[in-house]
């Protein structure tokens, strides 16, 4: 691959990812590789900072226009928030913020990569009627818990702690149970569609499956958010069960766009869909 020296001036926009422990993330490629082909005069930097304080102390110093939030900064970024998008209002969790006159805007692209890529790989334009098991209780299950209840889907949220599950649940008045035999029982009624949300089985973590108790009957769209690697236990065995699958490549990649969209305030150009991939 070709290096390309890019002139920095005063003028320069300045982007980042920020996070602590700031894992080495795809996301520096892929904005840097458009704004290279695009010719924009934007850097992107990944930004590890131990606190979110010291990453708005340093963004607001230096004038950063717009810092993807990643782990574990989704939520204590709110209170540095100017203004709130929908989503992160109703999720409470945000991972894209730009720089504007009055403050920081805060949005949340990974909810709408998520739906945007759900909606694709079910060929639907909601979940009405739609039946869904949400495996996990963590951060990103609560995005993904918001979205099936405002596409008008009904969920059973599962996860190895109860309480945890209760916790998700419990404001959509979704059903909740625990990961045991019971709760594997449970997903019988909710198997339209099956999305795993833990980090079970994403490398470097062993091999491994959260659900290995569950029979695929072959008719359930399996959607499991981990890309890495590109099909976790879990979605080897729903294919070979006649399962359609889909990894969490595409709802990573359709949330960096989003947030092309937030930081340039313009569409992702469509003519580099194909061209730009994430990549570490
Ligand atoms: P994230 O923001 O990625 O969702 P998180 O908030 O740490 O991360 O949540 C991790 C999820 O993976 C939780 O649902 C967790 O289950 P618990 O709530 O019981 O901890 C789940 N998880 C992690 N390791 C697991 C394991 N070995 N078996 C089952 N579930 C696991």
């Amino acid at each position: 691959e070709q290096f390309h020296f890019r002139e920095i001036t005063g003028k320069t926009k300045i982007f980042g990812v920020t996070g602590f422990p700031l894992k080495v993330s795809a996301s520096p490629h892929f904005f840097n590789t458009v704004f290279d082909i695009e010719k924009t005069d934007a850097v992107y930097i990944p930004f590890p900072a131990d606190s979110i304080h010291s990453l708005i102390r340093l963004a607001e110093e230096i004038r950063i226009s717009g810092v993807s939030v990643t782990v574990p900064y989704k939520e204590s970024v709110l209170p540095f928030l100017f203004c709130k998008s929908d989503l992160v209002q109703s999720i409470g969790a945000c991972n894209t913020i730009v720089s504007s006159a009055d403050g920081w805007m805060g949005y949340n692209t990974d909810a709408q990569g998520f739906t945007d890529s759900l909606l694709e790989f079910s060929g639907r334009k909601d979940l009405r009627g739609k039946r869904v098991t949400i495996v996990g209780a963590g951060g990103v299950s609560r995005a993904v818990a918001a979205e099936v209840y405002r596409l008008k889907g009904k969920a059973l949220i599962l996860n190895r702690t109860a309480v945890r599950a209760r916790d998700v649940a419990l404001p959509y008045k979704f059903a909740w149970a625990s990961l045991d035999n019971k709760g594997i029982e449970m997903m019988e009624k909710y198997a339209d569609i099956i999305i795993q949300t833990t980090s079970v089985g994403m490398e470097p973590l062993p091999d491994a499956d959260p659900i290995e108790f569950y029979h695929f009957t072959g008719k359930e769209l399996v959607m499991d958010l981990i890309y890495k690697p590109a099909k976790t236990r879990c979605l080897v065995r729903a294919e070979a069960s006649g399962c359609r699958i889909l990894n969490g490549y595409d709802m990573l990649i359709r949330q960096a766009r989003y947030q092309y969209t937030y930081f340039m305030g313009k569409e992702f150009p469509p003519s580099l869909i194909s061209r730009v991939k994430l990549q570490e």
